[in-house]
């Protein structure tokens, strides 16, 4: 083979493997919070500081400002930020092997998939990297499956009103808020909304239509929709329901699971067993992973080709996602999961016996609802905004529904300094 001079050498200057420089450039160029106004695409409208570190539950501004994190991301930094195991399993993948496709199989991906079926009801596992692109599989699989069993008139999904679960045209059709599936055209159809924790309806929807239903998703506690807890009569009704009609459950687990309500995955605590469960947010603990967990006849309606997604199992996701589960499931963190639970309900109650701003406080372990009384119903926003100003980080949950999910190992200190970070950002948002 004949090759010049000039392209062995252009070939031998590009496989340089010693770090380069950064050039000066885009690779240094300072930022400011205005340059994501100028640059992205407005899906969001990100607070007016830019976090530039994080360690535990606390993380600084690029002015050096600490802010105790209540939020974990929405729920998805489980261990905190830069937890020593995900850190050595990240530079130990980093190290090793980043990624190979789904034409091969790789040794983080099978071991991710053992631990979780050796600790859920699940047999088989699909990894993807995103909650909605788990939902998407799980929905995808139970419509397959009922095509396959029962014939294409199987094909109709019950979803509940005020659902979440993600923004593919499917996902976000399924969940049940109009103001984030309007006005993309025609949507996915056979999807039916009812009321959460409405057993009637659900009963009621079965006599109907029950040869025609493939598949009830659900919340166990639908987070985004106001941190309303189902009912463990209408979760149970849900499991009847669909084992007597032949419908598959599907639980999405993606804010609840890995650890964030004191338990593993939230319906171990409920009396029931889902067919398919979707887990992402803490499962990774801040890398990007998601997974569809089922049983072995419900995977076996997949075959080679018919699903699938380029990063799904990336070995650096699932050595990561490997870690954090090694953290979590063990009785220390979940019974510390518990314990903290009491802890933020005591001190949330103090606050409101001091001020009564809340109407209600809810919600399981580390993942708590609090309800803004009449005079201050749809400030929840401001709260947040409030919060942040006094070095805080706190989600809401619609307009209504602040939402406290920090990490599952937040220190005591931390949640006492964050409290009383919370009680001045109530005062100065609701004065
Ligand atoms: C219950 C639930 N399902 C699905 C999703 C979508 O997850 P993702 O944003 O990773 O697609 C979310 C995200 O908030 C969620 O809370």
């Amino acid at each position: 083979m004949t090759l010049s001079q000039a392209a062995q050498a252009a070939i031998a200057a590009s496989q340089r493997r010693d770090a380069v420089a950064p050039a000066a450039g885009a690779a240094t160029l300072p930022v400011t919070r205005a340059m994501f106004d100028e640059l992205m695409v407005p899906c969001y409208a990100p607070a007016g500081f830019i976090p530039v570190r994080g360690e535990g539950s606390r993380i600084w501004d690029q002015q050096g400002r600490m802010y105790i994190d209540f939020a974990s991301g929405v729920a998805v930094s489980s261990l905190g930020h830069c937890h020593p195991a995900m850190i050595r399993a990240l530079e130990e993948q980093a190290r090793t092997l980043w990624h190979v496709s789904n034409w091969f199989t790789n040794e983080p991906a099978l071991r991710l998939a053992r631990r979780l079926t050796d600790a859920t009801f699940a047999e088989r596992v699909f990894f993807c990297n995103s909650g909605a692109e788990a939902n998407e599989a799980a929905l995808k699989l139970a419509r397959r499956y009922a095509h396959d069993r029962s014939g294409p008139q199987r094909a109709r999904i019950v979803s509940a009103l005020n659902a979440f679960h993600g923004r593919t045209l499917f996902t976000v059709t399924a969940g049940g808020q109009a103001k984030y599936s309007s006005g993309f055209g025609p949507p996915p159809e056979g999807i039916t909304h009812l009321r959460y924790n409405d057993v009637e309806a659900l009963e009621a929807e079965f006599a109907a239509h029950g040869d025609e239903i493939c598949a009830v998703i659900l919340e166990p506690m639908q987070g985004e929709g106001g941190m309303t807890p189902g009912t463990p009569a209408y979760l149970q009704a849900a499991r009847r329901l669909c084992t007597a009609h032949g419908a598959l459950l599907v639980l999405d687990e993606i804010q609840s699971g890995m650890g964030r309500t004191g338990a593993l995955y939230s319906y171990m605590q409920k009396g029931i067993v889902p067919d398919i469960l979707t887990s992402a947010k803490g499962l990774g603990g801040g890398f990007p992973i998601a997974a569809m967990l089922t049983t072995a006849e419900a995977a076996s309606a997949f075959s080679v080709g018919v699903h699938g997604t380029t990063y799904g199992g990336n070995p650096l996701a699932c050595a990561v996602a490997g870690a954090v589960f090694d953290v979590v499931n063990t009785t220390e963190v979940l019974d510390g999961v518990r314990a903290r639970h009491a802890l933020f309900m005591e001190g949330l109650r103090a606050i409101n016996a001091r001020r009564p701003v809340f109407a209600d406080l809810r919600g399981e372990g580390v993942w708590l609802g609090c309800e803004l009384a009449e005079p201050w119903r749809g400030r929840a926003p401001a709260v947040m905004k409030a919060a942040g100003e006094s070095g805080l980080l706190v989600l809401v949950a619609g307009p209504d529904v602040l939402r406290i999910a920090p990490s599952l190992v937040i220190s005591l200190d931390e949640i006492l300094e964050g409290l009383a970070r919370l009680e001045t950002a109530l005062a100065r948002a609701l004065a």
